[in-house]
């Protein structure tokens, strides 16, 4: 914790073990009934990482809400991975993310949509009830939900 204006919200009987939590002013909520099994990374800076209801994380999951250093264009030296504290990467409710996830600025999963084991999600998903997977995650399959 690197600033006092951290913000973490934890709505009632989560489980979340052996969790790595970096914040520098930055807002992390986890819904009802989060079960984070274990080796959960959470990069979160000064920006934001919602999580909705009855999620389940599995083992080895990171999430970076900022890439944590600046990239600059040669020629103008403008900054071209700029993030701010309205950044925030937002998962639904009862999404199963599996083992070794990567997850990264600014993305989002819909409610009852699961992400496949070694998958990187770096952008929004706009429908729920998916499977995502791969490298760059793209969905795999529609129309199902899941159990715990
Ligand atoms: C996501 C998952 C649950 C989906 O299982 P499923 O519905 O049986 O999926 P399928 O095996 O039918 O795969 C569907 C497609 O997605 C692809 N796919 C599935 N999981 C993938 C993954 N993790 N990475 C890349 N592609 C994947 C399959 O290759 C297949 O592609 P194809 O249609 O081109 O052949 C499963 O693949 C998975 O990742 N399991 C890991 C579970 C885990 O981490 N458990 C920890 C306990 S909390």
């Amino acid at each position: 914790m690197r600033n006092n204006s951290n913000k973490i919200y934890i709505k009632d009987s989560a489980s979340i073990v052996q969790r790595y939590i970096n914040m520098g002013g930055g807002e992390f909520i986890v819904g009802k009934s989060f079960h984070s099994i274990y080796n959960n990374r959470f990069y979160i800076g000064c920006q934001k990482v919602h999580i909705g209801d009855a999620c389940l994380f599995s083992r080895y999951i990171c999430f970076y809400a900022s890439d944590g250093h600046f990239i600059y264009d040669l020629e103008t030296n403008n900054c071209i991975n700029l993030s701010n504290n309205e950044d925030i990467i937002k998962i639904g409710d009862r999404v199963w993310i599996c083992d070794s996830v990567m997850v990264l600025k600014n993305s989002e999963i819909l409610n009852d949509s699961i992400v496949g084991a070694k998958s990187l999600i770096n952008k929004k998903f706009c429908e729920s009830n998916v499977i995502i997977a791969g490298n760059p995650g793209k969905i795999v399959k529609r129309g199902i939900y899941w159990k715990p």
